[in-house]
């Protein structure tokens, strides 16, 4: 028998059935709670606000758990791929052997973009920020290609998952060719997700670049990390863009723009930003950690809170590892590390952040590690994009395909003017 919530409300009792999910997370159903009650809830922020029922990724944030369709990360990190983990979050298992080989084959063949976006691409200012370009031609691709919208057949939508997974590293690499003033090095369609996207940041007409095996695998993992995160700000902002059926490109670019902002995926680059300003400053962390701490400063140690997680960030601590591993093996010292480390020690010690169960983020050691692979600070948030994009479609197509599914449109409490009459502009006193 199902479970049941009582709200009272003045002298009536209204009764809410209660979800309970298969890891026993428990909601209370109030989908009749306005119709019934006249009332609605008011959750800015959406902090108890359940937005969807959904099969792909299970967060449990107090114990720091993180699986993607029931598989815990760390084992897709060290034994699965990208493009295989991609399979597993779009379709909800493990591929074959055939199907891992269709879908690898099939993102491989869909990397180059029309010529007419890569003039677009050139138009843009050489400084222009990568996430710019990347929303902006991830948008375009709604005006080169077939309607993706709900209701598409399956194959138009399948070919556009493996366009966009495809193209985004190609628009990335593109974009940062650009900056530099280089040439764009074309995608190969051979199979090799990672190594072809290194290819086509470093390699240049007269010179193949050959990336490190070690390096790739650590951008397989990372890209493995990033790539779902459940109803965080840019799935939520896909979930809700594409409630209103545009295109699924067009959805997509609202997960991009969500996901540029510091609070959210742009805190990668505000890590390294922070760092590289705590080394120049030549003072100790801890002068930041107490201006961290300044509630009369806005300033946020970048990398470090979450609004799911009130334990250590799986990813954080898989990626500090690889960093470690990467860094050592290549004798590479970065002091922007030991400062990060030194930093960790501290936050991880001090009573403001253990009193709010703040701790380490994905973001915190990820910009170390793109760093290391010789990516610009200003293209960490573009390589978070790359990994999440199989995430974002992921959460679109669960969605449309959610019988009854309705426009997502919150409503609010008005707190403004009562009606009151216009005042011609002779008659105003101002
Ligand atoms: N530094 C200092 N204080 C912090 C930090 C931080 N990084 N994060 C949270 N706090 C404090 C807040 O000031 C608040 O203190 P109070 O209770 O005294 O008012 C308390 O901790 C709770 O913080 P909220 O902002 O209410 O938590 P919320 O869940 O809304 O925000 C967020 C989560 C946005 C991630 C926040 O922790 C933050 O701004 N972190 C820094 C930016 C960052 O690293 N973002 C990446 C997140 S991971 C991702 O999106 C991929």
């Amino acid at each position: 028998m199902c479970e049941i919530a009582k709200l009272i409300l003045g002298s009536e009792t209204y009764e809410f059935p209660i979800v309970v999910g298969t890891e026993n997370e428990r909601a209370i159903d109030i989908r009749p709670l306005r119709a019934q009650t006249g009332h609605i809830t008011l959750d800015s922020g959406f902090m108890n606000t359940g937005s969807c029922e959904s099969e792909i990724t299970f967060i449990n944030g107090e114990k720091g758990i993180l699986r993607y369709r029931g598989i815990p990360l760390d084992q897709l990190a060290d034994q699965s791929s990208f493009i295989e983990t991609s399979y597993l979050l779009l379709n909800g298992n493990l591929p074959s052997p055939t199907e891992l080989s269709k879908i690898t084959q099939d993102i491989a063949n869909q990397g180059e973009i029309p010529e007419q976006m890569k003039k677009m691409l050139q138009h843009f200012p050489q400084d222009a920020h990568p996430m710019a370009v990347l929303g902006s031609m991830i948008n375009a691709l709604a005006g080169f290609y077939q309607e993706v919208v709900p209701g598409s057949n399956e194959d138009v939508i399948s070919e556009a998952t493996s366009r966009l997974i495809a193209v985004t590293s190609t628009i990335a690499a593109h974009s940062y060719k650009h900056s530099i003033g280089e040439e764009f090095v074309a995608p190969s369609s051979e199979p090799g997700y990672s190594e072809n996207f290194l290819k086509m940041m470093f390699s240049s007409p007269d010179r193949e670049y050959s990336p490190d095996p070690d390096m790739v695998k650590a951008l397989e993992m990372l890209l493995i990390m990033h790539a779902d995160h459940e109803q965080n700000c840019s799935a939520s902002s896909v979930r809700l863009v594409g409630s209103s059926q545009p295109s699924l490109y067009a959805a997509i670019t609202a997960g991009i723009a969500a996901l540029w902002g510091p609070l959210h995926g742009g805190a990668n680059q505000a890590v390294m930003e922070m760092l590289a300003q705590i080394h120049k400053s030549g003072k100790e962390p801890e002068a930041f950690i107490d201006m961290a701490k300044d509630k009369s400063n806005n300033f946020r140690l970048s990398g470090f809170g979450h609004r799911v997680y009130k334990n250590y960030d799986p990813r954080a601590r898989i990626i500090k590892n690889i960093c470690m591993d990467i860094l050592k093996k290549e004798s590479v010292s970065d002091p922007l590390l030991d400062i990060a480390v030194k930093l960790e020690a501290q936050v991880l010690n001090d009573d403001y952040f253990i009193k709010r169960k703040l701790y380490p983020n994905v973001d915190f050691y990820s910009g170390l590690l793109y760093k290391a692979m010789g990516i610009p600070t200003d293209m960490f948030t573009v390589l978070f994009a790359i990994g999440r994009m199989p995430g974002w479609i992921a959460q679109w197509k669960e969605m449309i395909n959610t019988p009854g599914i309705k426009i997502g449109r919150p409503r609010q409490v008005y707190t403004g003017n009562n009606e009151t009459n216009y005042i011609p502009m002779q008659e105003r006193h101002i």
